[in-house]
């Protein structure tokens, strides 16, 4: 089959690679039919996660059609069109049996600090991606879930983690009615979690970002205030200045461990590597929040300490939520919101690329080229 492979950093490219089979009686083979390339992935692109191996297929979203079943699957079938959430999960271990599919317990040897995902190293597992033709689907009976008849592909593609990932981070931040919320990020997760926020209750929007393309977005989609950082020379104090000097009511990172806006942390983070990552955006939501707010954070963090603001926190009295996004949890509520049209996740997408030109895509996505927000994947004909 044809798929997307790592070769090293900001290099990929697709290959002929042997199919994937059934390896477990509750795996499923499944053929994609769309993909999608997550800001997660620029993070593997660019060389940043641990035990990232030559060879690996990315990709953690993606919807398809089943094609073979292993003998004890029993909840989906074969030529079933499934979506399938971007957690690796048993369904049954004490974290999944308490909704934290994230955190499953079983599918990952490094399992005390993060659970399975599909395409995102050995670090979470060690899975292959749907950036490919075919994608073995573990736990059959558990993740994935049918598409339903009335929902737009893209739509679907988006769901399992982007809008999923974005509807979370509002979620961890607790809104009650009439909050001040400011979203660090205009990229699909922060869109979407801007549109979120409105939905639970928000009476103010904000949304930051550098990249003015995506500030238009998030002015036009999730009808945001928004702020460019490279614009201002002290984005909290501004943020204080049109919050009554306050603050926010809530604060969430949208950005994670690649977060540009202070040289310091670049060479110290990127550069020099003495930083498991550049926590600007993270110290940003500490500072921007008001005393007794809160810091919801689904950016992407390595594992390794970084000059987080954490006494700031503690002496604020901030309450700091934070975790990668237990998708299919958030599917009932989520396929309401879509099927009334209060989400359009679709329309996030700016980019199609055929799976044989993964590494412009890549390149496009990485170097915020032509626009794009969120490049969708196609994988050829069989
Ligand atoms: N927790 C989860 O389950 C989960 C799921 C999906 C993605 N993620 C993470 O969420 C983050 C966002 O994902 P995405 O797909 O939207 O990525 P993206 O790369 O498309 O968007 C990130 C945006 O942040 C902006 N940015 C950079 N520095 C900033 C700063 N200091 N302040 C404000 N904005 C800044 C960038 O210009 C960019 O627009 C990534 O770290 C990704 O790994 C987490
Ligand atoms: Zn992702
Ligand atoms: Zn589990």
């Amino acid at each position: 089959m044809r798929a997307m492979v790592y070769r090293g950093p900001y290099r990929v490219r697709v290959e002929e690679k042997p199919p994937p089979r059934i390896e477990h009686p509750n795996d499923a083979i499944v053929r994609v039919e769309l993909a999608a390339i997550c800001g997660s992935d620029l993070h593997l692109y660019h060389g940043l996660m641990p035990d990232t191996r030559v060879g690996t297929t990315f990709g953690h979203e993606f919807i398809g059609v089943v094609e073979q079943v292993g003998p004890s699957v029993e909840r989906v079938q074969v030529g079933d069109r499934v979506m399938v959430p971007f957690n690796v999960y048993c369904g049954s271990c004490y974290y999944c049996a308490r909704g934290l599919y994230a955190n499953c317990h079983n599918v990952n040897p490094n399992a005390t600090a993060v659970g399975g995902i599909y395409g995102y190293s050995h670090t979470c597992g060690g899975y292959d991606g749907g950036q490919a033709e075919l994608v073995r689907v573990p736990f059959a009976d558990v993740g994935p879930a049918p598409i339903p008849d009335w929902m737009d592909a893209e739509d679907a593609v988006l769901l399992t983690d982007a809008v999923a990932t974005g509807y979370f981070g509002a979620q961890l931040g607790d809104i009650v009615e009439g909050d001040v919320v400011v979203v660090f990020g205009a990229g699909p997760v922060g869109l979407a979690a801007a549109q979120s926020a409105w939905l639970m209750g928000a009476g103010r929007v904000i949304v930051v970002d550098h990249l003015e393309y995506r500030l238009a977005k998030a002015r036009e989609l999730a009808h945001a205030e928004t702020y460019n950082f490279a614009e201002h020379r002290d984005v909290v104090v501004l943020l204080k200045r049109v919050t009554d000097h306050l603050g926010a009511d809530v604060a969430i990172d949208a950005v994670g461990a690649e977060a540009d806006g202070s040289l310091l942390q670049h060479v110290t983070a990127a550069k020099l590597k003495l930083q498991g990552g550049s926590p600007v955006a993270l110290n940003w939501a500490i500072d921007s929040v008001r005393k007794g707010g809160t810091v919801s954070v689904v950016g992407a963090y390595g594992p390794i300490f970084s000059a987080v603001k954490f006494g700031d926190a503690v002496n604020k009295g901030l309450t700091l939520r934070m975790n990668q996004c237990h998708v299919k949890r958030q599917w009932p509520r989520l396929f309401e919101h879509v099927r009334n049209g209060y989400l359009r996740p679709r329309d996030i997408v700016t980019h199609r690329f055929p799976l044989e030109d993964i590494a412009e895509a890549y390149h496009v996505f990485s170097a915020k080229l032509d626009g794009c927000i969120k490049p969708l994947v196609v994988p050829g004909p069989a």
